[in-house]
């Protein structure tokens, strides 16, 4: 691993090609993927770990999964990139589209983050207005306009903002406090007519997993239509991990796109934009909003996807993965209140976050007062015996279909050594 690490940071900076892989806001060194099996991770000295990381909620069915991999390889096989539509394409936005129906169709691209730049890109065409109204704590990707006041990587490693992001991009950007019906109403009232759209993570997971109050979401919807604006569901986490289907459905609230990523590339890269037929089609070739690119709709991603979720539908995992992260969440909670650490774990389906905090946190303020100096060892301590939860307190943790109760019980017996020994 040493050898590794030297390796990898003589020729990428701080050794990785995502910044939260470092582990530097846990203070340990990172770890190196060999192979990934089921629910279990193995690292390149041999350490087999159970993954609640999960390739950050892209592996809904855990490593390997032997159904995906035969799709996967049946599909390389007659050839990688084609440069015009295949139908694997077609037939997953079709599968899409079914699953969402609030989704007439859909532009496949490679990322989150695309699927982000090019649904505020869209946003700012249709409604002819500059300005978009975010939350604090929330990740949209690493597009400049979204790094204003962003979650996940950005908050773990304490940067407010990057650097880089022309201030002309940066003014446009409205922040208001997750949950905060108030705020936002506040914010349309004084510059309503300047917002093209309204982008929020439904089920926010950047800044810890944080859920949204009642009515926080339907103010949403309410506000951004009186006032012409577009609303943005970013379920690139949250799309198919709680059920096989968006969040946005499953609560019953339309927005007018959709962007999506991770569970529907089934662990290969992708992200995509959806929603409403009358926006779509600003995108060209229809329109006149310029959207593209060379590897988008890639047929193994696409065959991956596809394979992933027809197992999502048919063998519903749901109620199992959410009652494995429950029963996670009410040991943890547990154990916290008898050792007497402020502790809550928030869990909402298959996805947890184990705060180090006494109440549970409804925005970013909230989260930020979790004692990060805990978690960090409460992560350190987990990895050491053999559970890889995500290297930080400000990121959300997965249960996948391939975890069963043997890991929860090993979790639970971790747990208990870790705690105790924190108190
Ligand atoms: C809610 C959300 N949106 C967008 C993104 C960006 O996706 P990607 O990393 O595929 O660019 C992420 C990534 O974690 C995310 O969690």
């Amino acid at each position: 691993m040493a050898n590794l690490l030297q390796r990898s940071l003589a020729v990428m900076p701080g050794g990785v090609s995502s910044p939260a892989r470092s582990f530097k806001s846990v203070g340990c060194p990172p770890i190196f993927a060999k192979e990934g099996k089921g629910s279990k991770l193995i690292t390149s000295d041999g350490g087999v770990l159970a993954d609640y990381c999960c390739s950050w909620g892209a592996l809904a069915l855990g490593h390997a999964r032997p159904e995906v991999l035969e799709a996967v390889a049946q599909t390389i096989a007659k050839g990688f990139s084609f440069g015009v539509t295949c139908e694997l394409e077609i037939e997953l936005a079709e599968l899409i589209c079914r699953q969402i129906p609030k989704i007439d169709s859909l532009r496949f691209v490679n990322s989150g983050t695309e699927a982000v730049m090019s649904a505020i890109r869209l946003a700012r065409a249709f409604t002819k207005k500059d300005r978009i109204l975010k939350f604090d704590g929330g990740y949209h990707g690493h597009g400049d306009a979204m790094l204003v006041s962003a979650g996940s990587g950005l908050l773990t490693h304490g940067l407010p903002f990057s650097a880089g992001v022309p201030s002309s991009v940066a003014q446009d950007i409205l922040v208001a406090p997750y949950n905060d019906s108030d705020a936002v109403k506040e914010i349309f009232s004084s510059c309503g007519d300047t917002i093209a759209a309204v982008v929020v993570e439904p089920v926010a997971c950047n800044m810890g997993l944080v859920l949204p109050e009642p009515g926080f979401l339907e103010s949403l919807r309410n506000l951004s239509r009186t006032y012409k604006a577009l609303l943005i569901f970013d379920e690139v986490i949250s799309g198919f991990r709680f059920a096989p289907t968006s969040f946005g459905e499953i609560i019953g609230i339309r927005p007018d796109m959709t962007c999506l990523g991770k569970i529907i590339g089934g662990g290969f890269p992708v992200g995509a934009v959806g929603g409403r037929r009358d926006l779509m089609n600003l995108f060209a070739p229809n329109g006149p909003v310029y959207q593209a690119g060379t590897f988008s709709g890639n047929p193994v991603s696409m065959a991956a996807g596809l394979a992933s979720l027809k197992l999502l539908i048919s063998k519903n995992p749901y109620p199992a993965m959410n009652t494995l992260a429950k029963t996670i969440s009410q040991y943890v909670n547990a154990i916290g209140e008898e050792c007497g650490i402020p502790i809550n774990c928030v869990q909402y389906g298959s996805a947890f976050t184990v705060f180090f905090t006494s109440r549970k946190p409804r925005n970013l303020c909230d989260t930020k007062k979790a004692d990060t100096r805990l978690y960090a060892n409460y992560f350190t301590e987990m990895l050491e015996k053999g559970i890889f939860l995500p290297p930080s307190q400000f990121e959300t943790a997965f249960v996948s279909s391939a975890h069963n109760e043997n890991d929860i019980e090993n979790f639970f017996i971790a747990s208990i050594r870790v705690l105790s020994d924190l108190c």
